[in-house]
């Protein structure tokens, strides 16, 4: 007899419950080994990068208020300060300067007495196989605080590129593995390529910021490197949140101007433009988890509101399930060290 003859009607929600559970993918979850085993998403300690803010006008360390845990070396300290990273088994780090002079060009970003290029000759000759990698953009440098020359209130897209071309190479001399060009002027990329090649650093890569965003989350960040514009925001050059295909623009005139790695900027708020990175173009993609980012699980776990080691795993677990080959993040070091912690 057919088995659906053999039921009363009561009994057919049933019948269709056990054909049902005839497929269980719980199964795969019953205990660590097996859920590692099916774990589709690796978090690695080689694919992180952690940022530094060095500062040419400070003795001692100095604590970012709004980044807990995070702090302003000073350029002598660069090396102590690197130690737990590198032990931690990270990488690389991205180095962001705080001069002692800024004026309305910015010009100190390419002094090779600067911050950045002191402390990147300061971490190459303690850790020369660490990967040291150099943001390159006048904010920090600006009295302003804008990425670019200003005329006006508008910041001049191809009067700034030959002073970003510059730092780039201050910082590719004093020994930067890759150059990380992050103002968003049109053409960037390969104004620094033809630089870079021009004096000799054909070996030094560059890691573009091709699809950054316009972001509140940038807030942390611009008072720990004393970036904040003094007026107007950074929408005429930085990108719109709601845009998505002008980033794979972005990312493609990148490629074709020679940038080596391409970065999406924030994170964890645009995992869409990540994957899609990643499914249209074959060179490595960085994503980077900003200070916002990083201050909100920090604020939330002082409060007991969330727990701070899930929740940062969880987020960098994301942002490489979403196809980040590269993640920078506040967190590097931190997680390498709950990553072999948890081994
Ligand atoms: C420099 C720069 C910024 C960040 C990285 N490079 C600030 C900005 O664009 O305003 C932000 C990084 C962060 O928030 O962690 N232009």
């Amino acid at each position: 007899m057919p088995r659906s003859m053999s039921r009363t009607p009561a009994e057919v929600p049933e019948a269709a419950r056990d054909d049902v559970l005839q497929r269980r993918p719980r199964r795969l979850r019953a205990s660590l080994p097996l859920r590692s085993l099916v774990r589709e998403t690796r978090l690695d300690r080689e694919c992180l990068v952690q940022p530094f803010f060095v500062a040419a006008d400070i003795d001692a360390p100095a604590e970012i208020a709004s980044m807990p845990g995070q702090w302003r070396h000073p350029v002598r300290g660069v090396v102590e300060a690197s130690s737990p990273t590198v032990d931690a088994g990270v990488g690389s780090v991205l180095v962001f300067g705080i001069p002692t002079v800024k004026d309305e060009r910015g010009v100190t970003a390419a002094d090779p007495g600067g911050p950045v290029p002191r402390a990147i000759t300061e971490l190459k000759s303690r850790y020369p196989r660490l990967v040291v990698i150099a943001d390159v953009c006048l904010c920090e440098y600006t009295t302003h605080g804008h990425c670019g020359i200003v005329h006006g209130t508008a910041v001049d897209n191809d009067e700034t590129l030959p002073l970003l071309a510059r730092a780039a190479v201050a910082y590719a001399d004093a020994g930067a593995d890759i150059v990380a060009p992050s103002a968003m002027m049109d053409g960037q990329v390969g104004t620094i390529r033809a630089a870079l090649d021009a004096s000799g650093h054909s070996n030094v890569a560059i890691m573009s910021y091709a699809a950054k965003y316009a972001s509140a989350f940038y807030g942390p960040f611009r008072e720990a490197a004393g970036s904040t514009p003094a007026f107007g925001d950074r929408r005429a050059y930085q990108m719109d949140a709601g845009n998505a295909r002008e980033a794979l623009t972005e990312m493609a005139l990148d490629m074709d101007e020679g940038a080596d790695i391409l970065m999406v900027k924030p994170a964890g708020a645009y995992l869409d433009i990540i994957r899609s990175a990643r499914d249209a173009f074959p060179a490595p993609i960085a994503a980077y988890q900003v200070s916002g980012e990083y201050s909100m699980i920090k604020a939330a776990a002082a409060r007991g509101w969330l727990d701070e080691r899930g929740a940062a795993l969880e987020s960098l677990t994301a942002i490489r399930r979403a196809g980040a080959d590269i993640i920078i993040s506040y967190y590097a070091t931190d997680v390498a060290t709950w990553l072999e912690e948890s081994r």
